[in-house]
């Protein structure tokens, strides 16, 4: 047996030796890249966040406007999302005529509306995704209290963390040039600071994450990719999509009207990408009842026909292959999802599609099926990294990147220290 006092010696012993290239590891698998041992007192850290979770910006300058009330021509760029004062009655209609993208058939790619420049802000900062609005206020903290904590542990922002922002609205079939920055910034990272990096995505990111990863040859990822840690990913989709198509969805947000939003939500091609995949659920699962319909996966095409969206349809059939095979993403990976939440199901119409559906609830995170989250173990003994599973009892989607037991999880992933 081993007395008190000697095991918190050699707890130390373990801890001091993990900081060390070839130190038996507890959370990050080493990597036998560092120059001096010492130098790596922390691995450098990407940031990548989900859907709506970035800010975006634009310039116009348009042939003509949907109301009198919107700006047709601006000197210079101006804060698109999120800018809560353009998302109020009237106004919104500006906005959207904005933010929407149109579906060309012909290149089977979205183009901007005529006039209308958008751009991503801050690309390799953390500010696009700490606060989505660039005033700070109390409305869309995102990324803040995870990376105030790093800051505190000694990160350094815009230099040893950084900040992956780009294209929500698209799948990654039409954010080529992000994945090129993206796989340079983390090469740069690596010569800069001695280590591989760790990546940190949330929601929708994981998925652009995996179709990264999946992109890479296993030396690279060997070479530069310390471990992953994937917060609240929907690996096989979320059913709340249907409903964001069908009807939109405002977030809780009230002053915003979900028929209005609606209108945007359906030409990002992110949310059609996003309807739930037959690698997770039983292809005859019911997500939508009407009056006349059951809506199974089966039925998109009749369902993207009855909801009036047809492009929708040509974009899901664009996207769908992009991460459906759910191939493993080939380095260490930690799943953290959250559980005990509220999330859709399924969705009841007695109007379809124009009148609020009555919701049908199941476990998940609030917007991320369990179901869809748990994917990740599937990767068990399919690739050489471990794969880590970390319930995360009642956390909401958004919520769980400020809460404190995800926080420390994060904290001892990346300083090496024992899980449990
Ligand atoms: C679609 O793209 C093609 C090729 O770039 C272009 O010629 C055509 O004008 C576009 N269609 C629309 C409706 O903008
Ligand atoms: C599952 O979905 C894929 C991709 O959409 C499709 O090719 C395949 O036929 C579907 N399988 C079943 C059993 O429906
Ligand atoms: C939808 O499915 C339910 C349960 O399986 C069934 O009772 C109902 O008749 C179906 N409705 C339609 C319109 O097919
Ligand atoms: C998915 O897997 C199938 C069967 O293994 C393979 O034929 C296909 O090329 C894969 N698709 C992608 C996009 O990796
Ligand atoms: C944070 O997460 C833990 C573990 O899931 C949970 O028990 C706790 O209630 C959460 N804290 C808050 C403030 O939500």
């Amino acid at each position: 047996m081993i007395s008190r006092t000697g095991l918190s010696s050699l707890l130390l012993l373990l801890l001091l030796a993990a900081a060390c290239p070839g130190a038996p590891s507890f959370a990050c698998e080493d990597k036998p890249s560092s120059p001096g041992c010492l130098k790596v007192t922390r691995p450098p850290v990407v940031l990548v966040p989900g859907d709506l979770g970035n800010q975006l910006e634009a310039k116009l300058n348009k042939p003509s406007v949907v109301h009198y009330m919107c700006t047709k021509k601006t000197d210079d760029y101006f804060t698109l999302w999120l800018n809560l004062e353009l998302l109020l009655p009237l106004v919104i209609d500006c906005w959207i005529d904005n933010i929407r993208l149109i579906y060309n058939t012909t290149t089977k790619t979205t183009q901007t509306p005529p006039g209308v420049d958008v751009r991503i802000p801050g690309f390799g900062k953390t500010y696009p995704l700490e606060f989505l609005d660039p005033s700070k206020r109390t409305v869309g903290i995102y990324f803040y209290t995870l990376v105030k904590s790093m800051v505190e542990w000694g990160y350094l922002r815009d230099e040893d963390v950084r900040g992956a922002p780009y294209d929500w609205r698209r799948a990654p079939n039409e954010n080529g040039p992000f994945f090129k920055e993206l796989q340079k910034m983390i090469e740069s990272m690596y010569e800069q600071y001695g280590s591989p990096v760790v990546l940190i995505a949330h929601s929708m990111g994981n998925l652009y994450t995996l179709y990264f990863l999946n992109h890479q040859p296993q030396e690279w990822k060997d070479k530069y990719i310390k471990c992953y840690i994937a917060l609240g990913a929907p690996w096989g989709g979320v059913s709340k999509t249907l409903r964001v198509l069908a009807t939109g969805d405002n977030d809780r947000i009230p002053v915003i009207s979900p028929l209005k939003i609606r209108e945007q939500q359906r030409t990002a091609v992110s949310t059609n990408w996003l309807l739930p995949y037959n690698n997770t659920w039983s292809v005859d699962t019911i997500f939508v009842t009407t009056p006349t319909h059951n809506y199974t996966m089966k039925d998109y095409q009749k369902f993207y026909q009855d909801i009036n969206f047809k492009d929708g349809w040509l974009m899901r059939q664009n996207t769908e292959s992009l991460v459906y095979n759910l191939t493993a993403p080939g380095v260490t990976i930690h799943c953290l999802y959250g559980t005990g939440i509220q999330t859709p199901e399924s969705f009841h119409y007695d109007v379809f599609p124009d009148q609020e559906p009555k919701v049908h609830y199941g476990d998940g995170d609030g917007t991320v099926n369990l179901v869809s989250a748990l994917r990740c173990q599937n990767w068990k003994g399919k690739q050489k990294g471990k794969i880590h599973m970390k319930e995360l009892r009642s956390n909401e989607h958004i919520d769980m990147l400020s809460n404190l037991t995800t926080i420390s999880y994060i904290k001892k992933v990346l300083f090496n220290l024992p899980l449990f």
